[in-house]
């Protein structure tokens, strides 16, 4: 885990200035403070449309807040806050060798009030989250967005894109896995362990794949269908893949709808996880054969994601690729040291940044064994871009070619290629949870 605690650094004082302008109060939520646990999480609801939190919601939530920097800007006659964000710093896998990670502050829970959108209130929030974690020394920040227009703004580049997998169960045929010793058997699992396996498995897959965080409790208990309150919840079940030494190494949460005009359904994937290709195989085949089966979903897997190659007919498979993890870099030099690269590169960049943050003309050198020096420079540059766009290339998961041929980057065709080849990783970097 990361070390610094978000918890103990304090609200952005620019931001607080700016909305007490407003009359708005921008403070940190006390947790401990009833009242104020249930505006907040009433405040979260109302914000993603969800319906009221009942007491148990609310409790689940305050466990939740009590691990997070919560702040809520407050109106004057207003019990709820108006606005709410709340933060995390917590390591995020990058390219290298297994559990080589960049200390990220993570962003949630952003929500303004209906009644007060439209007035620059996430523009400090945001703003007021950024400079916090520059100043705490955080090199990166990230979040997954609702909409894809918020964030550029604010210095935020998709980095992450994931797929979303619409397989026609009839049409694909079915997965044939060869039987060996080494194929996993797959056992159901109650609602408790099934928990305690997302987690697990989570814990040690997150590990190996660039750009993903680790969950928390909260976010488990969701996927495993025992969360009090949620009508979806006694739908769910779960299965792991254990391998031929008792070891579970893969899991798969899930719920079926049944269909309304046959005996049927379709199968919903709420979250799939494995650290072997063998767990990820036999996942898939236990989902592709299940009996009655007309239509598999699943959403967050990476481009690399084998499904297509498992089954007998590829055109089933419908794949909607969506822009997931955002990133935002705050400190050039350390994250981008931060992570191994591919190739060896010698090559000047230089970043513009409507914050100042992560602005400069930076020398980045790769040796051989893919380590790179980053420093501050006052050379020409090869490579011109915005800290969004150096974001959107931090795990490799952007294009860089693309980048450039779209004019967001401008640079030589060659520096382009290099930075391409240099960011470029074997494994599509991966975010397997919305946060
Ligand atoms: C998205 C949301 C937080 C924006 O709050 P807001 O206080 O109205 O935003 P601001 O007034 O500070 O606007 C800041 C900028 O963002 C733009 N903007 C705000 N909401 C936007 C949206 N949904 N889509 C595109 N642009 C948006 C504004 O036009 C403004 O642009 P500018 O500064 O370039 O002129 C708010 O609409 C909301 O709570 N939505 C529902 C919950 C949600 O989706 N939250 C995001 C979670 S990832």
């Amino acid at each position: 885990m990361a070390d610094l605690d978000a918890r103990d650094i304090p609200v952005d004082a620019l931001s607080r200035e700016r909305l007490s302008a407003s009359q708005l109060d921008y403070r940190v939520v006390d947790v401990a403070d009833p009242a104020q646990l249930r505006g907040f999480a009433r405040a979260d609801a109302r914000g993603f449309l969800d319906k009221e939190p009942d007491d148990d919601a609310i409790r689940l939530m305050g466990e939740m807040m009590a691990l997070r920097r919560n702040i809520g800007v407050y109106a004057p006659g207003i019990e709820l806050p108006v606005a709410t964000v709340d933060s995390w710093v917590t390591p995020m896998t990058v390219p290298g060798a297994p559990g080589a990670h960049v200390d990220m502050w993570a962003i949630s829970i952003v929500t303004v009030a209906a009644t007060h959108r439209r007035r620059g209130i996430a523009r400090n929030l945001l703003e007021g989250e950024l400079r916090a974690a520059a100043a705490a020394g955080v090199p990166i920040a990230g979040l997954t967005a609702t909409e894809a227009t918020i964030y550029g703004r604010y210095g935020f580049g998709p980095a992450i894109p994931v797929a979303h997998l619409r397989v026609d169960a009839r049409r694909a045929g079915g997965i044939r896995l060869p039987v060996t010793d080494a194929l996993p058997t797959v056992e159901y699992l109650e609602p408790e362990a099934l928990r305690k396996a997302l987690d697990e498995v989570h814990e040690r897959a997150r590990l190996g794949r660039a750009g993903d965080v680790p969950g928390w409790p909260l976010r488990w208990l969701r996927m495993a269908g025992l969360t009090p309150g949620d009508e979806r919840s006694r739908a769910v079940r779960g299965v792991r893949a254990v391998d031929a030494d008792g070891v579970t190494r893969g899991v798969l949460a899930y719920t079926l709808d049944m269909l309304p005009d046959e005996f049927g359904a379709d199968l919903a994937i709420r979250h799939l996880d494995a650290e072997t290709p063998e767990a990820l195989r036999a996942l898939w085949a236990f989902a592709l054969n299940h009996d009655l089966i007309r239509t598999v979903h699943a959403d967050l897997r990476p481009l690399d994601d084998p499904l297509p190659w498992l089954v007998a007919d590829q055109r089933a498979v419908q794949t909607t690729v969506h822009d997931h993890g955002w990133l935002r870099i705050l400190d050039v030099p350390a994250a981008l040291a931060a992570r191994a690269y591919r190739t060896p590169v010698d090559l000047v960049l230089r970043v513009t940044d409507p914050l100042g943050l992560a602005e400069g003309s930076w020398r980045l050198r790769v040796d051989a064994e893919g380590d790179a020096v980053v420093e501050a420079t006052s050379d020409a540059p090869d490579v011109e871009l915005g800290v969004d766009a150096l974001s959107s290339l931090y795990l490799g998961g952007v294009s860089a070619i693309a980048l450039w041929a779209a004019g967001r980057i401008s640079a030589s065709a060659e520096a382009a290629a290099s930075i391409q080849d240099a960011f470029g990783t074997a494994a599509a970097p991966a975010l397997t949870i919305w946060y």
